[in-house]
């Protein structure tokens, strides 16, 4: 069966949507026509800064009625990274993190949405999960572009290397030579951090040779923060060295980081562990514009930082 061309903005399926980065990315150049996600703190930020439709539900309990009434042009997907991760167990397609991802590609090989749009981390290259995503995009006929990228590459100042894949069933444009304006981290931090967010000096001195600090004065990158940010010392993301010592990033100053506005809220009530949690499970902005400007219709994020 072939999809319906919709007139006007494209409709968008934002699946794993989380907190909303791909409806950050898109702003109002498309129509999110149903955000879905099972985690209930994710969905609360999500519609307290979108006013898109959301669903809380497991993926795979939708059956495909829900995808062909869903009418959609794009199906944006950013699954669970768990099965393909260095620090995982590389258990892949046999993970059942990863079973939602199976019954999806089964839905679109008959549904076939105009574009499919994936966010994944680099072992996702070349899993068994990408042959069998490759296998329907190829079969149904669809033209496809991966990429490995870094916001960095971008002039972003936090690294979050990712693969990203673009299909059509039609034709895709370059990836345009997109710049995030300059960003200094010091623009980027709340005038008053929780002082939750500072570690103490005897827990400082025990970790320093194995934490990554920056300081307001520097332009160093940042290092991806991951969602056990807050929990696990070493990997997780950087620290900030400043005037009243040494710190952690809030969830809102990784946001900006990430490339969401500055009018992003999270609720007053959210626990910081589980906004660092959220935030850490989220995306570059900044990357998913560029990568999303392939599609013809949303070109125009790739004009702007
Ligand atoms: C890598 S995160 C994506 C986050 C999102 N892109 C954002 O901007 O915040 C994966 C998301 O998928 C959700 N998720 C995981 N398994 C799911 C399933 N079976 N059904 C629905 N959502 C699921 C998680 O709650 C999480 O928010």
């Amino acid at each position: 069966m072939h999809c319906t061309i919709n007139q006007g903005r494209l409709r968008v399926l934002e699946l794993y949507s989380g907190i909303g980065g791909c409806a950050a990315a898109m702003r109002d150049s498309a129509e999110v026509v149903s955000a879905v996600d099972i985690d209930c703190d994710a969905l609360d930020v999500y519609r307290a800064n979108f006013p898109h439709p959301t669903l809380r539900r497991t993926l795979e309990s939708l059956p495909i009625a829900f995808f062909r009434h869903a009418n959609a042009d794009l199906w944006w997907m950013s699954p669970p990274c768990q099965p393909y991760t260095q620090r995982g167990r590389h258990r892949d397609l046999d993970d059942p993190r990863a079973q939602s991802f199976k019954v999806i590609l089964q839905h679109l090989a008959h549904v076939r949405p105009r574009y499919v749009a994936l966010e994944n981390v680099a072992g996702f290259l070349n899993s068994r999960a990408h042959h069998l995503l490759r296998e329907v995009l190829d079969r149904a006929g669809y033209a496809v572009n991966e990429r490995f990228l870094c916001p960095t590459e971008l002039g972003a100042i936090n690294r979050r290397p990712r693969f990203y894949l673009v299909a059509a069933l039609g034709e895709l444009r370059d990836w345009p030579h997109f710049r995030v304006m300059s960003q200094h981290i010091s623009n980027l931090l709340d005038a008053a951090p929780s002082p939750a967010t500072f570690v103490e000096e005897v827990w400082y001195e025990r970790y320093r040779s194995v934490l990554h600090v920056v300081s307001t004065e520097a332009v160093d990158q940042t290092r991806c923060f991951a969602s056990s940010y807050g929990k696990y010392v070493v990997g997780s993301g950087s620290y900030l060295a400043t005037r009243d010592g040494i710190r952690r990033f809030t969830p809102v100053e990784i946001l900006r980081q990430l490339g969401f506005n500055n009018g992003f809220r999270l609720p007053r009530e959210l626990p910081l562990r589980r906004g660092w949690a959220l935030v850490g499970n989220s995306l570059s902005v900044h990357a998913v514009r560029s990568v999303l400007a392939a599609i013809p219709e949303l070109s125009v994020l790739g004009g702007e930082s």
